[in-house]
């Protein structure tokens, strides 16, 4: 179970259940953006962030482990949102205020599925890389410090697995530069891509999108 952590303002985050879905799914959606299906049914059923868990259960066995052995054992789909964390933010009276979902990196395992990786391979690619998507803050309260503190949990969550890459992207014209500059995220020229890590391929930013990563930094 990944733990739930103390936000600003008397706010709590914890991972998505089942009774936020409607929430998590409307929320990001002023930023165009909605849960990832696979995940959404994921909430629903109490399976998101299923494998996440044996990061802590088992530090003797390294994460990459335990997840590369679900991924061979259960279809693709259970496996990506096995691995996925929709987080959300939520007041005293446990209501949802804020979203941001980290998901497996869907864009750079199909092209590592398109240049032959066999599913297994690709998918391992989820284990150090993972995508944050549809961040979201209501309006009522927006400005305290959620959207940062969301961020920031995610980060800590991935950091301990061993992940050593986020990375995500936002329209150009929300000029959230600035923003995920301080949120310890570089941000790259709009339409700008990355490779991932030592592979082949890279990902590319459509041309009214930036790219944002942060990277682990070497032990
Ligand atoms: C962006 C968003 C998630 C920030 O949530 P938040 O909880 O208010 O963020 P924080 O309190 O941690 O940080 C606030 C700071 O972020 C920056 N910021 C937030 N929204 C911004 C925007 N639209 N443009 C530029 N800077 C912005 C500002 O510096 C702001 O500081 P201020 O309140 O003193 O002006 C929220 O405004 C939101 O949900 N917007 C609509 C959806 C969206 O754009 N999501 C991001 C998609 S990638």
């Amino acid at each position: 179970m990944v733990a739930p952590t103390s936000g600003p303002s008397d706010t709590r985050i914890r991972l998505a259940q089942a009774r936020d879905t409607d929430v998590a799914d409307t929320l990001p959606a002023i930023a165009g953006a909605r849960l990832i299906l696979v995940l959404r049914s994921a909430i629903e059923n109490g399976t998101a962030a299923s494998v996440l868990p044996a990061g802590w259960a088992a530090p003797s066995r390294p994460f990459f482990d335990t997840a590369a052995r679900a991924f061979v054992t259960q279809p693709m789909a259970e496996s990506m949102s096995g691995i996925g964390l929709p987080l959300v933010t939520v007041d005293q009276e446990d209501r949802v205020v804020g979203v941001l979902s980290v998901t497996a990196p869907g864009a750079i395992i199909d092209r590592a599925l398109d240049h032959g990786y066999e599913p297994p391979k690709a998918l391992t690619l989820g284990v150090a890389v993972a995508k944050i998507h549809g961040l979201a803050v209501s309006e009522t309260a927006r400005s305290q410090g959620l959207a940062t503190t969301l961020l920031k949990r995610a980060w800590q969550v991935h950091e301990q697995l061993g992940y050593f890459l986020l990375y995500g992207s936002y329209e150009t014209e929300r000029d959230l530069g600035a923003f995920y500059t301080r949120c310890g995220y570089t941000v790259l020229a709009p339409a700008q891509g990355f490779a991932p890590i030592d592979i082949l391929f890279g990902i590319h930013a459509g041309p009214d999108e930036c790219v944002l990563t942060r990277r682990r930094s070497r032990r």
